[in-house]
């Protein structure tokens, strides 16, 4: 839409069509996306004069006009597909020719993200169609897919002129054949190549029609059926990013381990002891005996320390929650590390190792009480589950997670929250040895997501691990195993635990942490 950044767009509800220039005479139906800054006249009646658009229905306006230009564009597609079949059906060249490939068997056979090592030589390319573009009357461009990366993959008109070229639906599987070549200067793809396409193969072809990928995905799909069709969505560029992210970043932990020479352990995810209280835990039927999912592996990393010495793991976590919040999961990826021999400075110092940025703003609860108290966030009372008003927070108060992220996000960089009351923190938390009140604990904050870390050093004492069972009603017996490392030879040591997803959710700026799961388990979704 060739109208001036900046310029007055007149919007006609009943007579505005997408010919039209955006003139009051001529007026369009829907408001070109890319022209933001535009001053918006809408009408909704041709007997009223244009009004500037009000921001709400500018809003409105906008999410319909979002909607309606991707219809126009796939039915502009379609259209420009099928006239593409009925130029060819009516030249020289036979729609339903077979292409011969036997010529290209030989060709290698290269993954994406390796092609820009091949400018100027013929490769064998094999991937999902994931988008398709029809140029002018004979000529296709593709971009596939290969879960590597994207290429561009120029289709001339001798194999547009192919049945199966024409009918190619998106998501499609395929081979290519072609030579790989540098974009021309002023053109543009992801990775400055394209391949130029000599023959191809369509290994399976995917439904077009009411089946069609576009039908089931498109930009009206609400967040429910996006989440019903996850297989679908993790072929998007986004999920994908995400997920092959977090491989990475997975990666990147087990290095950081390495470098400090902890040794990788398998705790058990069925367990029969609760880490973290008992609210929200998922109790399964084991063999006829109660047993949970486990909520922490930290009690089993406990007890390798004086096995294989200082160890973690990254494996599965689950927590029973409630709350539909954006930061929680019934199933996440816990990356826990438990360090003997050290003192609490020492165990921030190690977490502060970890991330990309340090130092962190290291605040006590405390501080954080009063903070809250300067900036007047104030709490929920309630009676019987009853809100009857707020009061100022004080000290002992459970900060709850919107006020933690109010603060977290006015003071705008990471923080290492120490030192909580003991009563708010599991039973295993040591207390700090100049004031019993409080625990040597630590939760890191970040912007945006809230706490990603929980730590904290452990009670080494066997009396006193006896007496914080009694004082949380725990029974110890099915603990024998942990009191146990307080019997034979106790040595100081802490340890953390982070979840992943809120740390890729945070360094990704993703709005939840289910985009960065492969397959999202949170209350009341268990599929697919
Ligand atoms: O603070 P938490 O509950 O600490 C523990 O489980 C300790 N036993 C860990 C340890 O010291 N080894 O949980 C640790 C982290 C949280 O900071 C959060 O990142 C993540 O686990 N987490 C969740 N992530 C997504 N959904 C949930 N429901 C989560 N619960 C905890």
């Amino acid at each position: 839409m060739a109208i001036k950044i900046g310029s007055r767009i007149h919007i006609c509800k009943i007579a505005g069509t997408n010919a039209g220039t955006g003139s009051p005479d001529k007026p369009l139906n829907a408001i070109p996306l890319d022209n933001a800054n535009a001053e918006i006249y809408i009408r909704n009646d041709i007997n009223h004069p244009f009004q500037p658009i009000s921001k709400s229905a500018l809003k409105k306006e906008l999410k319909w006009s979002k909607i309606y230009f991707s219809k126009l564009s796939r039915a502009q597609q379609q259209e420009a597909q099928s006239s593409l079949v009925q130029e060819n059906q009516d030249s020289k060249l036979k729609p339903n020719a077979k292409l011969d490939i036997s010529k290209y068997e030989h060709l290698p056979f290269v993954r994406i993200d390796e092609a820009i090592n091949y400018v100027d030589k013929q490769v064998k390319i094999a991937g999902w169609v994931h988008r398709q573009r029809v140029q002018g009357k004979k000529m296709k461009f593709l971009v596939i897919r290969d879960g590597y990366g994207f290429l561009q993959c120029v289709v001339g008109s001798d194999l547009c002129a192919i049945v199966d070229m024409q009918e190619l639906t998106v998501e499609s599987s395929i081979n290519l054949f072609g030579t790989v070549k540098k974009v021309p200067e002023g053109k543009q793809s992801s990775n400055g190549i394209e391949l130029i396409v000599e023959a191809f193969e369509i290994i399976s072809k995917a439904p077009g029609g009411d089946e069609a990928f576009g039908n089931i995905l498109n930009a009206e799909a609400s967040p429910s059926i996006q989440l019903d069709n996850r297989h679908m969505v993790l072929r998007g560029e986004t999920a994908s990013s995400c997920i092959r992210f977090r491989s990475l970043t997975l990666k990147a932990f087990r290095d950081y381990f390495d470098s400090k020479n902890l040794c990788e352990v398998s705790p058990p995810l069925l367990v029969e002891t609760q880490a973290e209280g008992g609210s929200n835990v998922f109790a399964v039927d084991y063999y006829g005996n109660p047993a949970y999912l486990t909520q922490s592996s930290q009690l089993y990393l406990e007890t390798a320390l004086p096995s294989v010495g200082d160890n973690y793991c990254i494996t599965e976590s689950f927590r029973a929650e409630h709350s539909v919040t954006r930061r929680h999961l019934s199933q996440f990826t816990h990356v826990e590390a438990e360090l003997g021999f050290i003192t609490f400075d020492q165990l921030l110092g190690f977490i502060e190792d970890m991330p990309p940025q340090k130092p962190f703003l290291r605040m006590e609860y405390t501080d954080a009480i009063q903070w809250l108290q300067r900036n007047n966030i104030e709490r929920d009372v309630y009676v019987n589950d009853v809100k009857v008003g707020q009061e100022p927070y004080k000290f002992g108060d459970d900060i709850v997670e919107s006020a933690e992220r109010t603060m977290t996000d006015t003071i705008g960089q990471p923080i290492l929250l120490t030192r909580f009351p003991v009563e708010l923190k599991a039973f295993y938390m040591k207390k700090c040895p100049l004031n019993p009140a409080l625990t040597e604990s630590v939760d890191v904050l970040m912007p945006g997501v809230g706490e990603i870390t929980g730590a904290s050093m452990r009670i080494s004492d066997y009396a006193e691990l006896i007496k914080a069972y009694e004082r949380e009603h725990i029974d110890p017996s099915p603990y024998y195993w942990f009191t146990d490392q307080r019997k034979y030879g106790s040595v100081e040591h802490g340890g953390f635990g982070l979840g992943i997803e809120r740390y890729l959710a945070w360094i990704l700026n993703r709005h939840t942490v289910r985009e960065v799961c492969l397959y999202p388990r949170f209350t009341g979704r268990c599929s697919p």
